[in-house]
């Protein structure tokens, strides 16, 4: 049986997981708004893998015997600007995503909790993969600047997805 502690940490992570999904769902349609759609079509593919990590999640509780707590979303913000200012935004969510399933995997470790430790592990390589992919995208951002035909291109890219 998962310890309540354990439980509680990871209850907690999946409620993240659902904003992490709500807030790129709200990004897309920012951009669908300005029809930058190749960015839309991108954010959109990202809250999709979010709802799949708040499974991933409850598929364990539901395997180590832990009860799933269903807890309310956090309204996103509504408007970004720029392709820039959005995944600025989503790096720095990124990367506080990343420090949150750190502190699970050191509770997992000080409860002697092997199982989570051993699950934890796919989301701690994940959060190394999002967080290069979002910083990726903003050092692309960055180069753009202002140019009306660079962030085409890059909104095209972003459609490659
Ligand atoms: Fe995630
Ligand atoms: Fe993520």
């Amino acid at each position: 049986m998962i310890k309540e502690s354990v439980q509680k940490a990871i209850n907690e992570q999946i409620n993240k997981e659902f904003y992490s999904a709500f807030l790129y769902l709200a990004m897309a349609e920012n951009f669908e708004a300005m029809n930058l759609k190749g960015a839309a079509h991108w954010l959109f593919t990202q809250y999709k893998e979010e709802l799949g990590h708040a499974e991933k999640f409850m598929e364990y509780m539901n395997e180590v015997g832990g009860r799933v707590e269903l807890k309310a979303i956090d309204a996103p913000k509504r408007e970004w600007k720029s392709i820039l200012e959005a995944f600025e935004d989503a790096y720095k969510h990124e990367v506080f995503i990343s420090e949150s399933i750190h502190k699970i995997m050191d509770l997992a470790t000080r409860e002697n909790d092997f199982p989570t430790q051993n699950f934890l592990q796919w989301f701690i390589s994940e959060q190394v993969e999002e967080e290069e992919q979002t910083l990726a995208i903003v050092q692309k951002a960055r180069l753009v600047g202002e140019q009306g035909y660079a962030i085409y291109m890059l909104d095209r890219e972003l459609a490659q997805r």
